[in-house]
């Protein structure tokens, strides 16, 4: 049976990767996807969104525009790492199926009622709309019982600062709040994605695969300046798959193993703001009292990798 999604993306490079990915799985159900701030600006997300669920056939899957900036901080993109229009050096012609009118949090809010516990979210960007859905809504999280969020750190270093994952950091405030509430959320954060790396082998598939799939030759494309972007700062040409690991953990949890902690979000630290914090000490009553969150924290990352690679290089 296949898991109905419900997607709110920052379409950048991953988030599209991410999209190609799910598109041709038979374990998936693209419901609808919502854009955010975060990589790009929201509109932009929605756009490239759109140009991947069109490639994909998916021109009946709607795709909303989300909310345009943080809750209590100024608006940060990220172009300069998944490149000035978002998919790399590609520039998404303007796309031929018209973004939804409606604004992403709406068709949240409205999908969950029309589809109470009908729905996975799965959350790859900035956490602005869920927590704007909350402030809206006390109802949702009966009516989504399963969230799952790619973002945070917990032993492993940030990404956008030393201590913050980009996702979280873009708005603590918002994630903050999702993790106050009692419904069934997975965290896929940096300490199992930063183990799913696309490196050589598996972009020597990409790339051999592009002149028979549309897809692979697209992903291949994309992918470049992603790379350059990694080569640069970590000194290897290998980019993390944070979305696409979300992506696979929402169709197939045992794609990791997990631990079971309240999550908070550090929102006064002058160096650590946007940091996930958990208590990891192991005592029998952890400090905090919020509903605990199942972060992963192993990954069998060449079991993903590999089937994702397969996934995209089918013709
Ligand atoms: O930190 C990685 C996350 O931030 C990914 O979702 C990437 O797309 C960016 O949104
Ligand atoms: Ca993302």
């Amino acid at each position: 049976m296949s898991v109905n999604l419900l997607i709110d993306c920052d379409t950048g490079v991953d988030d599209a990767l991410m999209l190609l990915d799910l598109a041709g799985n038979p374990d998936a159900n693209i419901v609808a996807v919502g854009s955010v701030h975060g990589n790009v600006q929201s509109r932009r997300a929605a756009i490239n969104t759109r140009y991947v669920l069109d490639l994909v056939g998916l021109e009946d899957v709607p795709s909303a525009v989300g909310s345009w900036r943080p809750l209590a901080q100024p608006l940060h993109t990220a172009e300069y790492i998944h490149g000035p229009f978002g998919l790399g050096g590609f520039e998404p012609p303007e796309p031929n199926t018209p973004l939804s009118e409606e604004h992403a949090v709406n068709q949240m809010i409205r999908l969950a009622h029309e589809r109470p516990g009908d729905l996975t979210l799965l959350a790859t960007g900035p956490l602005t709309n869920l927590g704007a859905a909350l402030v809206l809504d006390p109802e949702l999280p009966q009516l989504i019982p399963r969230v799952v969020i790619m973002g945070g750190n917990i032993a492993e270093p940030g990404n956008i600062t030393p201590w913050a994952e980009a996702n979280i950091w873009h708005d603590p405030e918002a994630a903050d709040l999702v993790f106050q509430y009692g419904w069934e959320v997975v965290l896929v954060p940096l300490d199992v994605t930063h183990q799913t790396l696309l490196t050589g082998p598996y972009l020597e598939r990409l790339q051999a695969a592009a002149s028979s799939s549309a897809v692979a030759e697209f992903a291949s494309a994309i992918v470049q300046f992603y790379l350059d972007m990694y080569e640069q700062a970590r000194g290897i040409r290998a980019a993390a798959m944070h979305d696409p690991l979300a992506g696979g953990v929402a169709l197939d949890p045992s794609l990791c193993g997990y631990i079971e902690k309240s999550i908070h979000v550090e929102l006064r630290g002058t160096e650590t703001r946007g940091m996930t914090v958990a208590d990891l000490r192991g005592y029998r009553d952890e400090i905090s009292d919020r509903p605990r969150v199942k972060v992963a924290m192993e990954v069998e990352a060449d079991r993903f990798l590999s089937a994702f690679v397969e996934r995209l290089t089918r013709g």
